[in-house]
């Protein structure tokens, strides 16, 4: 049995990737292939409660280097339940988020450093590489936007002072952007970058375009 194909989305909160993973799922349905998706953090029984543990952490905010763990937990269970099974068993894998996200956002946005996160990749995860990553990355510029809507919100909701709470905010974003064009810069060959301020439309044939592309150099014909 030839091993299947792994496929992981990234980008920024509200970069659309959950609607284009759904589309993306679609089109290969469509075409009789029979893609396993599943996200990061959750995914597995154990890893929707470690996501519940990450996303609401109460009134004590978890340390940087606890909510890397975690997500390397989540990831680790992840592997051994859902990726590797599928892989072995030739199906195409669709991830919405995987390693590239603890590098961007803990990595990068936590300033914990690409280091850390490599080598505890390598370590926990086996150094398992997806064949291929869609990285949705609108400019920085909409990215913060979208960012700076939600701080609103999220201030209007909890009285936070809106000004203190959007500038850090914004600096974390900033960060997180900034590793993601460096891993895609650094892995060209694995990463296809989608940049712009594209429709839902236009980044949909940009995905279909690249997935077909690989799917027609690993014999699959779609
Ligand atoms: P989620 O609701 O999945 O956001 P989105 O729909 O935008 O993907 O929440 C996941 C959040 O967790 C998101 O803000 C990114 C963050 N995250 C990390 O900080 N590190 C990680 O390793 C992963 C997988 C996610």
């Amino acid at each position: 049995m030839p091993r299947g194909l792994f496929i992981t989305l990234e980008g920024l909160d509200g970069s659309g990737k959950t609607t284009q993973i759904k589309r993306l799922a679609l089109w290969m349905q469509q075409r009789g292939l029979d893609p396993v998706i599943t996200r990061q953090p959750g995914g597995t029984a154990t890893g929707d409660r470690i996501r519940a543990l990450l996303l609401d952490s109460g009134s004590t905010p978890l340390a940087p280097m606890t909510e890397m763990a975690l997500m390397f937990a989540d990831r680790a269970q992840a592997i051994a339940e859902v990726i590797e099974p599928a892989l072995s068993a030739g199906r195409i894998v669709l991830c919405d988020r995987f390693t590239d996200s603890t590098e961007a956002y803990q990595g990068g946005g936590r300033q914990l450093g690409s280091e850390a996160v490599l080598n505890l990749h390598h370590l926990i995860c086996g150094n398992l590489q997806p064949d291929l990553t869609l990285l949705l990355l609108p400019s920085l510029q909409a990215s913060l936007t979208r960012a700076r809507r939600r701080n609103e919100r999220h201030a209007a909701e909890t009285g936070q002072d809106e000004n203190r709470f959007e500038q850090e905010q914004g600096e974390f974003f900033r960060r997180v952007w900034e590793k993601y064009r460096e891993i895609a810069r650094r892995e060209p060959q694995r990463v296809a970058l989608i940049e712009g301020n594209l429709g839902v439309d236009e980044v949909h044939e940009q995905i279909v375009e690249t997935v077909s592309e690989r799917l027609v150099s690993v014999g699959h014909h779609a």
